[in-house]
């Protein structure tokens, strides 16, 4: 580099020995965006013949055209002070693929504020396509989840017919009756097992219909405390119900909400040991309804907190491995409450210090523009 550009450099914070021998492509341009040094790195990342090649071109013009504008406009900014970055496609002068990391920094001058400006692009390709890769096989996963899970539904549902039949044909006999009540319940948990699988499948793609209707939510409450009763008289614990006096009607798929109720509640008596309370409040105004479900049970480590709504996310395995599911239920809950519109938060003051998990729902359901960005915990 001849002596000026040196100090050209070093005046405008460039580093010469970081700018000679960085693999990164560094470029410096004049104010109007044409090229007045490229790095060596830049020459031989960019594949080019002769290290002049691109001098005095315009930099924008050298984008494929559909980048073309973010390019002038990182220049623009520039000008104006601003440090952008972006991440773009161009091909080098070779015609290989690439994806940039390009920032674009002000440098200072003395006579101007912005005396050029500062071009570090870095060769990112080989992580786009590692990211692009990943999504690819969650696709594929999350694609092979849910046709698994759709062959197992007619195989399963002739189990649970063939165990009824069995029972009515030959159910006098003890061993029958104790093998085909096995049948179903085995049956039973698997079918669970594969609408969840089918359910995170649904929610992942979008392809859930809500059927949406004006329904009481305290109905909810008192069908999952019937439908749960077995579980919790099991455990020998007490399901401490507060509810307004008033009706609080809800626009929503009744039978998707309940089913999240269900779940929260499942979980507070699966993750709280025999004779513990359970309370589950519901609160509401004119906008949202506010269910609290608290636990006193084995509460959430922190550790998990960031991660508890993702799918297959689990804390450390019960003791009952059977009790427990495979990690979905929290990511339906969320995918279905945000489908509402509505908003889910878990709250623990860590092992053994009980969990409580609140859901705002709007009461009057909200159009798509309306609703606030659904998280991508099922992305
Ligand atoms: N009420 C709760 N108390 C303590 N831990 C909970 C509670 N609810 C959920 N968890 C934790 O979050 C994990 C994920 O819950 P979930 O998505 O319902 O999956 P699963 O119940 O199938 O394990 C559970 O494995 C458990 O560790
Ligand atoms: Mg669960």
């Amino acid at each position: 580099l001849p002596i000026d550009s040196q100090s050209e450099l070093r005046q405008g914070t460039v580093d010469p020995q970081l700018y000679e021998s960085s693999p990164d492509c560094i470029k410096i341009l004049r104010l109007d965006g044409t090229i007045k040094h490229l790095s060596p790195g830049g020459h031989v990342a960019l594949e080019l013949d002769r290290p002049d090649q691109l001098d005095d071109l315009s930099w924008p013009s050298l984008w494929p055209g559909s980048e073309q504008a973010r390019v002038a406009q990182a220049v623009e900014e520039g000008r104006d002070g601003k440090r952008t970055q972006f991440l773009a496609f161009c091909p080098t002068a070779k015609n290989t693929p690439r994806w940039w990391d390009v920032v674009v920094t002000p440098m200072p001058g003395v006579e101007t504020a912005v005396s050029g400006l500062l071009v570090v692009s870095r060769d990112v390709t080989e992580l786009v396509r590692a990211r692009e890769g990943l999504a690819q096989a969650n696709a594929r996963k999350d694609e092979f989840l849910a046709v698994l899970s759709h062959e197992l539904r007619n195989p399963l549902s002739a189990l649970a017919m063939a165990a009824k039949v069995l029972e009515t044909l030959h159910g006098e006999l003890p061993q029958v009756a104790k093998l085909s009540e096995l049948i179903h319940r085995q049956v039973g948990h698997m079918s669970r097992l594969t609408e969840d699988l089918l359910d995170v499948a649904r929610i992942a793609r979008g392809e859930v219909h809500l059927r949406v209707e004006e329904f009481d939510l305290r109905d909810s409450v008192g069908a999952i405390a019937e439908q749960l009763k077995p579980a919790l008289t099991a455990k020998n614990q007490r399901l401490r119900i507060a509810l307004p006096a008033n009706p609080v009607v809800l626009r929503g798929d009744r039978t998707r909400l309940t089913q999240v109720l269900g779940n929260l509640v499942g979980n507070a008596s699966r993750y709280s040991s025999p004779a513990s309370a359970i309370d589950v409040a519901i609160e509401a105004d004119d906008e949202v309804a506010t269910i609290r479900i608290v636990d006193h049970g084995q509460g959430i480590a922190p550790d998990l907190m960031p991660v508890l709504f993702d799918m297959y996310s689990q804390g450390q395995a019960t003791p009952d491995r059977r009790a427990s599911g495979v990690g979905l239920g929290l990511a339906i809950v969320k995918g279905l409450v945000e489908l509402h519109g509505g908003t889910i938060r878990a709250e623990s003051a860590g092992a053994d210090q009980g969990s409580t998990f609140i859901v705002v729902l709007p009461r009057r359901f909200l159009t798509g523009d309306e609703r606030p960005a659904a998280s991508s915990v099922l992305a």
